[in-house]
């Protein structure tokens, strides 16, 4: 098993690192070893009972590491070490504190930021550019925010006072594995609570090397305890007596599943579930942009997003023209091996996110839709799925009704608003939209009737630490980010006069 690729990897960067050679400062691009143990109580230890699950670099199939697949023991040594911690030394913590540490943490990350995105691309498939310009400088950010936070609670919810909730576990998933273990890290430690993070199976080892940093920070040991493993490792830590709040990423069907788990325990719950997003485009919009927009919003990080732009709904009279644009647009898309600079639309995350996406575009062939597919194939080795328009849709079929979660657009056109927001709406979905057009009313009047947690306007994928982040209907309930994202971690109760 390969322990170091640092020698392949430096030349399929080719220059998008130059200034990082693998000698720089005596040190590799990245370092892989070649197994991982469990991060409890801040030592690091292989399963009770020796399990390990390989994760893979998606655009070879390569094996990367093993790493130790946790069982019920091991997470319930994570909960206790989490409670001692909780008990113990991060309890005793100033807020100061919190937020000195957490700064550091924020500032180690940026010091090893492209470490961090050439192994986040490795092991999850996602385009470099995305890695090093997105999910690194997103993932300090979150913590850079919070941190501002943790000494300044009382100004978060006036009249409040706010307590932590104490061991909280964290499950997340394999589409933006680094980003998403800050984006609930940050507001769990702001607040004064300790956690068990569980990552997602295919892609552990930015979090893995996050808790890394989380130690060499000063956090105590036992703050910040990592659970690698599958779904089981999951479910045991819902399962566990001792967790005070769950937070969960992933999907709907997962997420039903923890919700019916939790019922009656008194545990608190926020999910972040699917979604079904509808790009929405007006004949008025500045269609260049909108075109941008529309290839962002779905073939962004392979279309593995909750909150991608999915169901592309165009007004009819400009219809015509959007769609020979965007076969244009399409047609220069690089779709191909991740650590390349130039590359546009990288690996499916999984042999098994692949199968599901043909399952999905043969479907809906079968069910009478055109498919439309740019005429550069896809490379051989690895997962690849070409960027997809998916034409002649009614909206009952399977593949206008239910995430995909890849480089999938379907289309559909309108005549008017309400019908524009008909559609849009005729999902059980409620993450995000997006609404291009010049009138500032029409806008407004969007964003008021379109069921969904976030509407962008005239961008798309627009993301910020102090903007709440969340579904409506099946895309789950609670809001990650921004000042309603602490209420998710703090036990509230009004302060007396
Ligand atoms: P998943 O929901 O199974 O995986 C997400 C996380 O939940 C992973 O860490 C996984 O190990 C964990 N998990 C799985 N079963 C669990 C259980 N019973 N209890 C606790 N934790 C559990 O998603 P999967 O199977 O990887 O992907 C399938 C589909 O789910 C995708 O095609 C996509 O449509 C959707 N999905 C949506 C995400 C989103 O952000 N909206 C993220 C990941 C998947
Ligand atoms: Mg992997």
């Amino acid at each position: 098993m390969a322990t170091t690729p640092s020698r392949d990897v430096a030349a399929r960067l080719g220059e998008a690192f130059a200034d990082y050679a693998p000698s720089a400062e005596g040190r590799d691009i990245v370092t892989i070893r070649p197994e991982y143990g469990l991060v409890i109580g801040g030592a690091e230890r292989p399963a009770a009972d020796g399990a390990t699950i390989t994760t893979i670099d998606p655009s070879t199939g390569d094996a990367l590491a093993r790493v130790a697949e946790a069982g019920a023991a091991d997470v319930d040594a994570a909960v206790a070490a989490a409670r001692r911690a909780y008990d113990g030394a991060w309890g005793a913590a100033s807020p100061r504190d919190r937020a000195k540490l957490l700064f550091r943490l924020a500032r180690l990350l940026q010091d090893r930021a492209r470490e961090f995105a050439v192994l986040e691309t490795l092991d999850g498939g996602k385009p470099i550019r995305e890695a090093r310009d997105v999910d690194v400088p997103l993932a300090a950010q979150h913590l850079f925010y919070h941190a501002g936070w943790a000494d300044k609670l009382e100004y978060a919810v006036p009249g409040m006072r706010a307590r932590a909730l104490g061991v909280v576990g964290q499950i997340i998933p394999w589409n933006f594995p680094l980003l998403m273990a800050a984006w609930k890290l940050a507001p769990a430690l702001a607040c004064g609570n300790t956690v068990v993070l569980k990552p997602a199976e295919t892609s552990p080892l930015t979090a893995l090397l996050l808790a890394e940093l989380v130690d060499e920070a000063g956090f105590p040991p036992g703050v910040v305890n990592v659970v690698t493993g599958a779904g089981a490792t999951g479910a045991a830590l819902v399962d566990h007596p001792g967790v005070a709040k769950i937070a969960f990423t992933g999907s709907t069907a997962v997420g039903k599943g923890i919700r019916r788990a939790l019922a009656g325990r008194g545990v608190r719950l926020t999910l972040e579930l699917g979604g079904k997003g509808a790009h929405i485009v007006f004949d008025d919009a500045a269609i260049d942009q909108a075109i941008e927009g529309i290839v962002d919003g779905i073939f962004f990080n392979q279309g593995h997003v909750c909150c991608a732009g999915s169901r592309l709904l165009v007004q009819e009279t400009v219809a015509g023209d959007v769609m020979e644009r965007l076969r244009a647009r399409m047609e220069l898309l690089r779709v191909g091996d991740p650590l390349d600079k130039n590359t546009d639309v990288g690996a499916i995350n999984s042999h098994s996110q692949l199968v599901r996406i043909r399952e999905f575009v043969d479907g809906a062939v079968e069910e009478g839709c055109a498919v439309h597919q740019p005429s550069r194939g896809v490379p051989d080795a690895g997962f690849f799925y070409p960027p997809t328009l998916v034409t002649d849709v009614g909206g009952s079929e399977r593949i206008a009704r239910e995430e995909v979660f890849g480089p999938v657009l379907t289309v559909q056109s309108f005549r008017t608003e309400r019908e524009a927001v008909d559609r849009a709406n005729s999902t059980r979905y409620g993450l995000s939209a997006g609404v291009w057009t010049e009138k500032g009313a029409r806008i407004l009047w969007m964003a008021d009737n379109l069921h969904a947690g976030v509407v962008w306007a005239n961008t798309f994928n627009r993301f910020d630490a102090a903007s709440p982040f969340g579904g409506v209907r099946e895309s789950g309930f609670g809001r990650e980010g921004g000042r309603h994202g602490l209420e998710a971690y703090l036990d509230l109760t009004p302060v007396r006069a």
